[in-house]
C-alpha cells in the first residue's frame, strides 16, 4: 500500500487544471449502454472508479477504451445480466449499471452494494423507482434479482429520508428514457451530475423536459443513439484544490472550472475569508483575503443546491486551523466524520455531537501519521497535513486513487513537498523530543496548581 509523506508549511502557488468529473463521468459511462452505436466521452478523469467500471463495462461485454481523457464505449456485444459481489462491493456506483441492464436485456442480477465507511447507504430508493416501472424483484443472498415483461412509464416518487438520491434518480431516468409511455420522477436530484446524465440522454434522443428541477418528465423513445460528449468539470475536485489554496495562504489558480456548479461552496469560502475572482468563464483564483480575517462559520450540507456533502471533510479540515467555534452538519451523511478522528491526532479540537461535528480551532496543526477512512477524508488529511508543521503521513491513499486524477503531483506541482511513497516510513512520531515532554508536563502542573 502506498501513502502520502508530506512536509507542511508551504503556500501553494501556481496554475492548476482541474480533470472532468468522477461522479458525473461514472453514469454517463453506463448511459453508454443504451445506445446503437458507440458513444465517445472526453475530458474523461484517468483514476481508479473509472478503471473499475471498465472493468465492469468489460464484464458485460461491452469494450471501452481510454486514452489521453477520450474514451470509447461500445455496447454491440453487451450481453451479460448480473454483476457479481466483488464488482459491487469495490464501488458503490457499479449501481448504475442496474439500470442499463434492466432496460437492454430486461432482467439483472446485482450484488447490494451494502454500507460503506462514510455510513448507511441503502438502495431502497433506486428498487423503488424500478418497481414503479413495472420491475418485479426478488432479494436473495445478498442480490436483487429483476425482470420485467415491458418497461412501463409511471409516477415515480424518489423522496428519501436523507433528500432526494443522485444515484437513483440516474438510475430510474436511464430506464424511463426508453420506457413505454410517460415517467414522471417526482423528488429527482437536482445534482449538476444529474443534469449532465439528463442532458446526454436528450442527445442520444430522449425526450426529458424539467432538467434541472426537482421534476422530471420522461416521454419514453424506442431507441437511443450512441453520441460524443464533453464531462463536466470535477467541482469537488475544484473545491479540493481552492480550499489547498486558502489552507496554506496560497494563490493557485485553477482552470477547467464550471463556477456555476459550486455556488454554495465558494459562497462559503468567501465567507471564511477566501478571495476568489472569476478570470474568464472557466478559472477561479483562489487565495486568502488581503487584511480579511479567517472566520469560523456554521454551515450544513444538503442536496444540490445546498453545500455538497463531499466537500464537508475538507471545509472541516480548513475550519480546524480557523480560531474560533465553527460548527459543521452534515444532513446527507449524518455520520461522515472519520475525518475529524484522524484530524484530532494532528492537533485539532473537533467533538461530533450528532450530526454535527463542532470545530474549536486551532492556530496551527501538528504533523503526524493518519489514516485515509475514504476518498474526502484521505483529501482532507491531505491538506490538513499540507498546512500543518512538521512532517505528516497519509496511509491508505488507495481512497484518494479512486477519485483523483494525479493528486500529489498536482500538489507538488503548487510547490506541495508530497512525495508518494509505500507505506513503511519511519512514524514521524518516534522522533520523541523527551525535554518537550517535560517541559509540557510542568506548564501543566503550574496550570494545575493555578
Ligand atoms: C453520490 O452518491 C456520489 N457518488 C457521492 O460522492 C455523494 O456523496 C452523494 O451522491 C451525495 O451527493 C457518485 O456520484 C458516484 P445518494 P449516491 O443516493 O448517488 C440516501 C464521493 O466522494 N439514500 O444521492 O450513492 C443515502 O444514504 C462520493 O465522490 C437512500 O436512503 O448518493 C444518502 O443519505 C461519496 N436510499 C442520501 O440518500 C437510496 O436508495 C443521498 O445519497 C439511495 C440513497
Amino acid at each position: 500500500m502506498d501513502m502520502y509523506s508530506i512536509v507542511g508549511g508551504t503556500p501553494l502557488r501556481g496554475t492548476v487544471k482541474i480533470s472532468g468529473s468522477k461522479n458525473a463521468c461514472l453514469p454517463l459511462m453506463c448511459a453508454a449502454l443504451l445506445g446503437e452505436g458507440p458513444t465517445v466521452l472526453e475530458n474523461v478523469p484517468d483514476l481508479r472508479d473509472i478503471r473499475s467500471m471498465m472493468l465492469l463495462l468489460e464484464h458485460l461485454n461491452v469494450r471501452a477504451i481510454l486514452k489521453n481523457g477520450r474514451m470509447i464505449i461500445d455496447p454491440v456485444s453487451f450481453d451479460t445480466d448480473w454483476v457479481p459481489y466483488d464488482m459491487m462491493r469495490r464501488m458503490r456506483a457499479s449501481m448504475y449499471a442496474f439500470g442499463p441492464m434492466i432496460t437492454m436485456r430486461r432482467r439483472a442480477a446485482v450484488s447490494k452494494p451494502g454500507g460503506c465507511n462514510i455510513g448507511n447507504r441503502p438502495i431502497d430508493l433506486h428498487l423503488r423507482g424500478f418497481r414503479s416501472l413495472g420491475v418485479q424483484m426478488v432479494e436473495r443472498q445478498g442480490y436483487v434479482h429483476a425482470r420485467h415483461e415491458g418497461l412501463k412509464g409511471a409516477e415515480v416518487n424518489l423522496l428519501g429520508s436523507n433528500g432526494p438520491s443522485v444515484g437513483a434518480t440516474c438510475n430510474v431516468l436511464m430506464a424511463a428514457a426508453l420506457a413505454k409511455g410517460r415517467s414522471v420522477i417526482q423528488h429527482a436530484a437536482r445534482e449538476p451530475e444529474v443534469q449532465e446524465l439528463a442532458n446526454l440522454l436528450v442527445a442520444m434522443g430522449a425526450r426529458i423536459d424539467g432538467i434541472g428541477s426537482s421534476t422530471l418528465a420522461i416521454d419514453g423513445v424506442e431507441r437511443l443513439n450512441g453520441v460524443k460528449w464533453r464531462v463536466q468539470p470535477d467541482r469537488i475536485e475544484a473545491a479540493t484544490f481552492a480550499v489547498a489554496s486558502v489552507i496554506t495562504d496560497g494563490d493557485v489558480l485553477l482552470t477547467n472550472v464550471d463556477p456555476t456548479t459550486m455556488t454554495a461552496t465558494l459562497w462559503a469560502l468567501r465567507e471564511w475569508g477566501a478571495e476568489i475572482d472569476h478570470q474568464g468563464e472557466d478559472a477561479l483564483r483562489v487565495r486568502r483575503g488581503k487584511d480579511c480575517p479567517m472566520r469560523p462559520l456554521e454551515i450544513e450540507t444538503g442536496p444540490y443546491p445546498g453545500i455538497a456533502t463531499d466537500t464537508q471533510p475538507l471545509i472541516s479540515a480548513l475550519l480546524a486551523v480557523t480560531p474560533g467555534v465553527s460548527k459543521v452538519r452534515d444532513t446527507i451523511y449524518r455520520d461522515r466524520f472519520m475525518h475529524a478522528l484522524e484530524l484530532n491526532r494532528m492537533g485539532a479540537k473537533t467533538t461530533q455531537e450528532d450530526d454535527s461535528l463542532s470545530i474549536n480551532g486551532v492556530s496551527s496543526l501538528e504533523g503526524a501519521a493518519v489514516m485515509a477512512s475514504d476518498l474526502r477524508a484521505g483529501a482532507a488529511l491531505t491538506l490538513a497535513a499540507l498546512a500543518a508543521e512538521g512532517s505528516s503521513q497519509v496511509r491508505r491513499i488507495y481512497h484518494v486513487d479512486r477519485g483523483y486524477e494525479r493528486f500529489d503531483q498536482k500538489l507538488a506541482a503548487l510547490g506541495a513537498r508530497i512525495v508518494r511513497t509505500a507505506e513503511e516510513f519511519q512514524d514521524p512520531g518516534a522522533e520523541i523530543d523527551w525535554s518537550s515532554v517535560e517541559q509540557a508536563e510542568q506548564v501543566s502542573e503550574v496550570e494545575t496548581r493555578a
